[in-house]
């Protein structure tokens, strides 16, 4: 990726500039509670955005995309949107910069990616940390902070996106350290790296390809929903929420509404109960938690689909401990948490028999905990 990056970086704009990246994320638990002011629990992965970058003395940007062959050139100011959707990605960040007090000025850029996109493992996000943090090393010594990059990522998504995304993406991809899962608490802002290495068992992600667009998608609508509860209950989100406080106003509140903070509430409490289980080695708990997540997300937030919930079926009858449904929802990725000894036995079978129902075979990644955004060095 790096050789090709700067091969079409000097046929396009001459003598090289600085390599930059940044990560992917998987989430092993703690699904939509990033904006219900939750714990999540990501780790940045081994597949990345990647891009070259040069100052160009001028006010404009000109970026290239490998992947989708495409060229945008705009200005700084806000009337100077692109109109192309992957383009967008870029200038939110450079305007969210501006808006901080930071300078952006303009550049040249040649970027690609490994990230599968659509699968719910925020290629999005990769894509704006790596901007993000190219930027603020070109143009503002760094002064800009680490979480102060993943918010621009994220007003990104909010501004010039469509999506009304928390945190969690953003965060990982800039705080992303290798080896290590985070425990993020949304509303405090406090966090701890896990040295994640489940001793016997490994994370495989199987994708559906089924892809999923969280733009103008209900996404946005299960965060309204929460907000609706938290209100009711007369707090600013569901963190403290509990059953008890809920079923208090069951009657006030649609169906629809009660069962997206059931989950909710019930999610906060499995992030917990992981740590514990990781901390004491109980992998059995960790696996019984995602199953528990994924019948949440399919049953009660509704964010699953046909493709998702027969991977997790046949995870759960080839006796892989932990399954479910990761990230945003309505397609892309399952999470598995694997004996090692089940490991190549599981991958074949779930190819046959998924590829028997829908007619293609569905993709398979094991998982790598790497680092977050960075200067890439030679
Ligand atoms: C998407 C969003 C995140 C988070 C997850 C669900 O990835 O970008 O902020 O809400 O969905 O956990």
């Amino acid at each position: 990726m790096k050789t090709k990056i700067e091969k079409i970086f000097k046929e396009k704009f001459g003598e090289g500039g600085t390599l930059y990246a940044s990560a992917g994320r998987i989430n092993l638990i703690g699904e939509h509670t990033d904006y219900n002011g939750g714990f999540v629990f990501p780790g940045a992965i081994d597949k990345v955005i990647m891009a070259e970058i040069k100052p160009n003395g001028t006010d404009k940007v000109r970026v290239f995309s490998i992947d989708i062959d495409d060229y945008a050139e705009f200005g700084l100011r806000e009337e100077d949107a692109p109109s192309q959707g992957w383009a967008r990605y870029v200038f939110g960040v450079c305007r969210e910069i501006q808006k901080r007090g930071g300078v952006v000025k303009g550049f040249d850029a040649v970027f690609a990616g490994n990230v599968p996109l659509g699968a719910g493992l925020s290629s999005s996000a990769a894509l704006e940390s790596c901007f993000a943090f190219a930027l603020n090393d070109m143009f503002n010594d760094n002064k800009i902070d680490k979480f102060e990059l993943a918010r621009i990522g994220q007003s990104t998504e909010h501004n010039y996106c469509g999506v009304n995304c928390g945190i969690m993406d953003q965060f990982a991809s800039v705080f992303g350290r290798k080896g290590n899962l985070m425990r993020l608490d949304c509303r405090s802002m406090e966090y701890e790296y896990f040295p994640f290495n489940p001793v016997g068992y490994e994370l495989v992600l199987v994708d559906s390809k089924v892809k999923h667009e969280l733009k103008d998608s209900p996404y946005n609508k299960r965060r309204e929903s929460c907000e609706r509860v938290a209100k009711r209950l007369g707090m600013d989100t569901l963190r403290d929420a509990t059953m008890e406080q809920l079923n208090a106003v069951k009657t006030d509140i649609t169906a629809e509404d009660y069962f997206r903070a059931k989950f909710v509430i019930e999610e906060k409490q499995r992030v917990l109960d992981v740590c514990d289980a990781l901390n004491a080695g109980d992998y059995e708990t960790v696996g019984a938690c995602m199953y528990a997540t994924h019948e949440g997300l399919s049953k009660d937030y509704e964010v699953s689909c046909e493709e998702l919930d027969f991977l997790n079926d046949v995870a759960k009858e080839l006796g892989v401990i932990g399954s479910r449904i990761m990230g945003g929802g309505f397609g892309g990725c399952t999470i598995n948490l694997v004996k090692n000894e089940l490991h190549d036995k599981f991958i074949e079978e779930v190819k046959v028999r998924f590829k028997d129902k829908y007619g293609h075979e569905p993709a398979v990644y094991d998982v790598v905990i790497s680092d977050g955004a960075r200067k890439v060095e030679d």
